[in-house]
């Protein structure tokens, strides 16, 4: 519970504080959270790196010289198709590739009450959103994930997915097209 409670710290202490003094006490802060955690954690928070091979590439998004293959676990994909909520632990995954090679990965995984880690204009449900290096382990350390968050949040009727739809009509017998 240590980590709950330096984590509504941090989080407070970053909201009062002006812009400038937030981020010295980010600097601060930052290597306290990391200790604490075993999480990798660049912008404190608490989504982890799944297991790629647990996943289900279910559509693939092409725009421009980028291909996005999205994956998520086979018990989202159950619960989508029934109108259930997604369990909490799951993980959806943009795996994307830039003129054929790999670039990053752009992870979002809910927990149960981690949208109390945020302040409530910026919460997307219990959702947390990471963006990770081709490494599986580092983070972007100069992203902050509250743009991620500001984007995805107007598809809260569609549990803060942009290929919901996609998710929803995917047929698991069938592999979708690299
Ligand atoms: C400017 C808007 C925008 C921002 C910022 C953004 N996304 Fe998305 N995201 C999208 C769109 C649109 C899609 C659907 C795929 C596409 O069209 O490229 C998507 C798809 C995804 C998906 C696949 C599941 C889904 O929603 O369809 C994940 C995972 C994801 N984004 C994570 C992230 C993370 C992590 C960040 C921040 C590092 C982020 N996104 C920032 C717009 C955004």
């Amino acid at each position: 519970m240590t980590h709950f409670s330096f984590k509504s710290m941090v989080s407070t202490l970053c909201q009062k504080s002006a812009v400038g003094l937030a981020s010295a006490v980010w600097l601060v802060l930052a290597g306290g959270t990391a200790l604490l955690s075993t999480d990798v954690l660049a912008e404190g928070n608490r989504v982890t790196f799944p297991d790629l091979d647990k996943l289900i590439h279910y559509t693939t998004v092409r725009r421009g010289n980028a291909v996005e293959h999205m994956l998520t676990t086979r018990e989202a994909i159950d619960a989508a198709k029934k109108g259930q909520p997604f369990p909490n632990g799951t993980h959806f995954v943009l795996v994307d590739h830039r003129d054929g090679k790999l670039s990053r990965y752009f992870v979002m995984q809910k927990g149960a009450g981690w949208g109390q880690d945020y302040d409530a204009r910026r919460r997307t449900g219990d959702w947390q959103f990471q963006w990770f290096l081709t490494d599986q382990k580092s983070i972007n350390p100069s992203e902050n994930t509250a743009r991620c968050q500001s984007c995805h949040e107007p598809r809260k009727d569609d549990e803060f997915l942009y290929t919901f739809s996609e998710l929803r009509s995917f047929d698991p017998a069938a592999t979708p097209s690299k």
